[in-house]
């Protein structure tokens, strides 16, 4: 299947360009800096709908899906990784939801979360639980129409600025991945309390932030699907979230092209510009090339993830195009930011210059929602699976 973006793509990509180049590049360097929220720039997304846009319309979203996610996110992320997680994580939060919610669930949590009146989060990882996600010992027991949750999960986006957690916890330990379960939790749920905020190398201003739950009465009306759904759900949503994540990092990658190719015009070295010198060119068409295959593969992701239900796509083929697109994008964002700083020799090294911020944010697209080890072992999985 190829895709094509429409012409109301082709605008949705035009105005959140402009809004970032006005109203976002301004702020990244001071948001890196101080690492505090951007509070304005959530209002400001909020206030154009770009936390609704994969949200179904009779939900408060514009239901314009996952591909208008991906076009926002990247073109935030070319000014301001940061920013764009605004987005990005409310996308992640609140996908089981839509996923495995009951139409009361949809309807109770959807539309604020759409409006970005309320934040949300996604916590599934805890200490001894990264990428062996199936391990988690948060634990949920059944108490009458409750359950009680006690546990601690880590390295949580939008940790104690959410009002709505989406939780992973086990309902029946003695069937590891099997007995995992999902839940809605709002900040208030006493025994449900924020831990250490950490200082992290990247996406400064993006909370992360472990959750700690002692004994947390959760209603059992905000179980999502049934008990030992969880670990599907948990899959599933990152199926459809890991593209957002290389369309960040394709926005993060043709950012720092744009600044270094600009900055080779600029800088005059042996008497000529440096863009002058082939060696250069080389890196930069390298560069260019990389991006936009690495922006093909997301988009084409994006668009098959999308339409999945009408190409009659299996969860294998799913998975294994949005492995490939988190894997190829954030790689492409590693090597490309790396260039970038190197085009700019000495100068983008230093923090005056946003290239050594660029390249900080490139290396957690390599990392979260699932390391690139995971991706590829996906992607492996499915092949090997096919040939049977
Ligand atoms: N969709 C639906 N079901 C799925 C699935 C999918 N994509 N993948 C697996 N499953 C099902 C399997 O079918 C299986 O069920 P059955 O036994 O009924 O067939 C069950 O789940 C177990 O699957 P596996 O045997 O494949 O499980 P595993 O433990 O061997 O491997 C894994 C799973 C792929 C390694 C998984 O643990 C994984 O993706 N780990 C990475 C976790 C991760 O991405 N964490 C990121 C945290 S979020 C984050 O970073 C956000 C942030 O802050 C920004």
């Amino acid at each position: 299947m190829s895709y094509q973006l429409t012409e109301e793509l082709e605008m949705l990509r035009q105005v959140v360009r402009r809004m970032a180049e006005e109203k976002v590049a301004s702020r990244a360097a001071a948001i890196d800096e101080e690492d505090a929220y951007p509070w304005d720039l959530k209002e400001l997304f909020a206030g154009q709908g770009l936390l609704g846009v994969g949200v179904p319309e009779e939900y408060g979203g514009t239901g314009q899906g996952l591909p208008a996610v991906c076009l926002i996110v990247e073109e935030i992320a070319r000014v301001s990784a940061s920013a764009s997680l605004i987005v990005a994580a409310q996308e992640l939060g609140l996908m089981p939801i839509l996923l495995a919610g009951t139409e009361e669930q949809k309807e109770k949590y959807l539309p604020t979360l759409a409006s970005g009146e309320r934040i949300c989060a996604f916590a599934l990882t805890e200490p001894n639980a990264g990428s062996d996600a199936g391990s988690i010992r948060t634990w949920a027991r059944r108490e009458g129409d409750m359950y009680l949750l006690s546990g601690q999960k880590c390295f949580i986006t939008n940790g104690g600025i959410a009002d709505v957690y989406t939780v992973f916890a086990s309902t029946d330990p003695g069937r590891g991945l099997k007995g995992l379960s999902a839940f809605i939790v709002e900040k208030d749920y006493p025994g449900f309390s924020i831990g250490k905020k950490e200082k992290k190398m990247g996406v400064r201003g993006s909370p992360t932030t472990e959750l700690i739950f002692e004994d947390c009465p959760v209603p059992a009306a905000n179980l999502l699907g049934k008990e030992g759904d969880g670990f599907k759900i948990a899959m599933m949503t990152l199926d459809r979230t890991r593209p957002v994540i290389g369309a960040q990092a394709v926005g993060i990658a043709q950012g720092a092209l744009d600044y270094a190719v600009n900055y080779t015009r600029e800088r005059v070295q042996f008497g000529r510009p440096v863009a002058s010198f082939q060696g250069l060119q080389f890196m930069m068409a390298d560069m260019a090339t990389r991006v936009e295959a690495a922006r093909q593969l997301v988009y084409r992701a994006a668009f098959f993830i999308e339409n999945a239900a009408a190409l009659g796509a299996s969860t294998g083929e799913i998975s294994r195009l949005s492995s490939m697109s988190k894997l190829f994008a954030s790689d492409v964002a590693m090597q490309v930011t790396v260039d970038a700083v190197q085009l700019l020799g000495g100068y983008g090294y230093m923090r005056e210059y946003p290239l050594e911020r660029m390249m900080r944010d490139a290396k957690i697209t390599q990392i979260y929602e699932g390391t690139n080890q995971i991706q590829r072992l996906v992607i492996a999985r499915t092949l090997l699976e096919n040939e049977k």
